[in-house]
């Protein structure tokens, strides 16, 4: 059996997380400091955003030495404490690989840029201004939208798809591709245990680049196939990056794949293909936005029964193929409880709960960011408003960890403010609290490691019209597990459906009580139960 199969991902935002020194950032050493918090969490891998050396001009995912560490985060002889310390810990360390693009200040780039003849002239995708400027591609990050800017030095266009500073990489080059397989093996061979492989879809492109409309591009957003990104050669260097590289090592590698369809999904993710392991899908994320509109948020909230449809669609593409992934969140989301649970001070509590639940109960990989685990809030109003750049720093504020001066996360002045609320949101009052979200969250991992029916179990969806309630059962051989979520601020009256009886066994429930007559069950706001039952029918 593969281990990231049953494995608890951790995130952990490298700038945010601690501070050793002072300078206001989070560092290698910081991490290093808090080692027993991630033990006791019980997760068994911790993904670290980009550490290498940068200029930062989009937090590390600009890199301009893939073999180095950045100067802020601390050494490399840091780094190899960071990991010699996990794995003593039994907890795997999963880096950022960012190769669709460098930082402008790489080498590699500052020669391209150089002249038309440079060796490295073909690592970039260029386009001489004699032809006039290529045809149009958007640009993520870029104010004026265009992924084409045009260079003095040389007289010709260099695609940004990201930021200006963050050059595209031309995966064409057989020689380029080379260099990162040995960069990833330089990883490998210091025991580093996989890859999260930021915007690898987009490695792969049309060369001719053909011409779209601004309005074309724009109706297709979130549709990328085939012209914009995974264009069909991403297989190829896929499978060539796994035969040269990961089948050499017993590692783990999960692609981040916006705009994805199921059939690429399962091309990825096939094992017999020989590509990755598995693949976090976007299309949960873009639920609650204004139909056509990419960036407003629907004020009337998003809608569970679309919830459920995306989520249960992406669970039988892995049921089928492959194996999946589950997220609510990350450091370019609002934060989960903010996003899909209820912030007010009424139900923080029992939603974040609600959501740990969720992600622990699912058939799939799951993977938690930073500050969830204590009810981290989020503004995501002003998020979901404008999702450029400034508003990811929402999700992005210090971790919280006592009540101390910045949340205990440094003693100098901090790269970005701390949320105000930290003074009763921390990891020192939820420790100690028994009902915590912080404990339910360690309670809800021990109870996942335990029952091997919610890794491995078939899951299957109960009630898909139901406009507030999840509800699903998870199956292996004799064993049954029912889960009901109750994703609104309303109590309700839930029929429990008839395989189970009213005395079923209760593994869980983020409410001291759960109030059942004959084959009802009374949920109240946000309530989450998981049952067990030896029938199966
Ligand atoms: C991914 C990262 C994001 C970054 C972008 C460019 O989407 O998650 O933070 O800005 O790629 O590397
Ligand atoms: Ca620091």
């Amino acid at each position: 059996m593969k281990w990231w199969k049953e494995a608890i991902v951790y995130q952990v935002y490298p700038r945010s997380f601690k501070d050793s020194n002072g300078d206001g950032i989070g560092d290698l050493q910081g991490i290093i400091s808090k080692f027993d918090y991630l033990q006791s969490l019980g997760i068994d891998v911790v993904w670290i955003n980009p550490v290498y050396t940068s200029p930062n001009d989009d937090n590390g995912y600009d890199i301009s030495d893939y073999c180095d560490i950045m100067k802020e985060f601390g050494t490399m002889k840091d780094f190899d404490e960071l990991l010699d310390g996990l794995h003593k810990r039994k907890i795997r360390l999963v880096m950022d690989l960012v190769v669709n693009h460098t930082s402008d200040e790489h080498e590699w780039f500052k020669q391209s840029r150089n002249s038309r003849k440079n060796p490295y002239r073909n690592y970039y995708h260029w386009r001489h201004s004699e032809k006039g400027e290529p045809p149009f591609r958007p640009s993520f990050f870029d104010e004026k939208g265009s992924a084409w800017k045009y260079d003095s030095k040389t007289r010709s266009y260099y695609l940004h798809i990201f930021s200006v500073k963050q050059p595209d990489l031309n995966w064409e080059n057989r020689q380029l591709r080379k260099e990162i397989y040995e960069m990833m093996k330089f990883w490998f061979d210091k025991g580093v245990d996989g890859f999260r492989m930021d915007a690898i879809t987009f490695i792969a492109k049309d060369e001719n680049f053909p011409a779209f409309t601004e309005d074309e591009i724009q109706k297709q957003y979130g549709e990328w196939s085939g012209y914009y990104a995974s264009h069909p050669c991403l297989h190829e260097y896929l499978h060539e990056m796994y035969t040269e590289v990961l089948s050499k090592y017993d590692v783990m590698t999960v692609a981040e794949g916006p705009g994805i369809s199921p059939e690429e999904a399962h091309k990825i993710v096939d094992p017999a293909r020989k590509e990755l392991n598995m693949l976090y899908h976007f299309e949960g994320m873009g639920i609650g936005y204004v139909p056509g509109e990419f960036k407003r948020v629907d004020p009337n909230g998003y809608d569970l029964v679309k919830f459920k449809e995306v989520y249960t669609k992406w669970n039988d593409v892995f049921a089928r193929k492959g194996w999946g992934t589950i997220y609510l969140g990350n450091h370019d989301q609002p934060r989960m409880v903010s996003r899909w649970g209820n912030d007010s001070a009424e139900f923080k509590v029992p939603s974040a709960k609600m959501l740990i639940t969720f992600l622990f109960t699912m058939h799939a990989t799951p993977f938690f960011y930073n500050g969830d685990e204590i009810g981290k809030k989020g503004d995501v109003k002003r998020f979901l408003e404008n999702q450029k750049e400034s508003a990811r720093d929402n999700s992005r504020t210090p971790f919280q960890w006592d009540n101390s001066s910045h949340a205990g996360f440094t003693t100098g002045a901090p790269w970005l403010k701390v949320n105000h609320n930290y003074t009763e949101c921390n990891v020192e009052i939820q420790d100690k609290d028994p009902d915590s979200i912080l404990n339910y969250f360690r309670k809800m991992i021990k109870i996942r490691k335990a029952n091997p029916v919610l890794l491995y179990g078939h899951y299957h969806l109960l009630d898909k019209a139901h406009k507030q309630v999840y509800a699903y059962t998870r199956t292996l051989e004799d064993e049954k597990f029912l889960i009901i979520l109750n994703f609104s601020k309303e109590s309700l009256d839930y029929r429990i459906p008839g395989s189970f009886r009213h005395d079923e066994e209760i593994l869980i429930n983020n409410y001291k009580t759960c109030e059942q007559h004959k084959d009802k069950v009374h949920l109240q706001p946000y309530q989450a139960i998981v049952m067990k039952t030896k029938s199966a029918d």
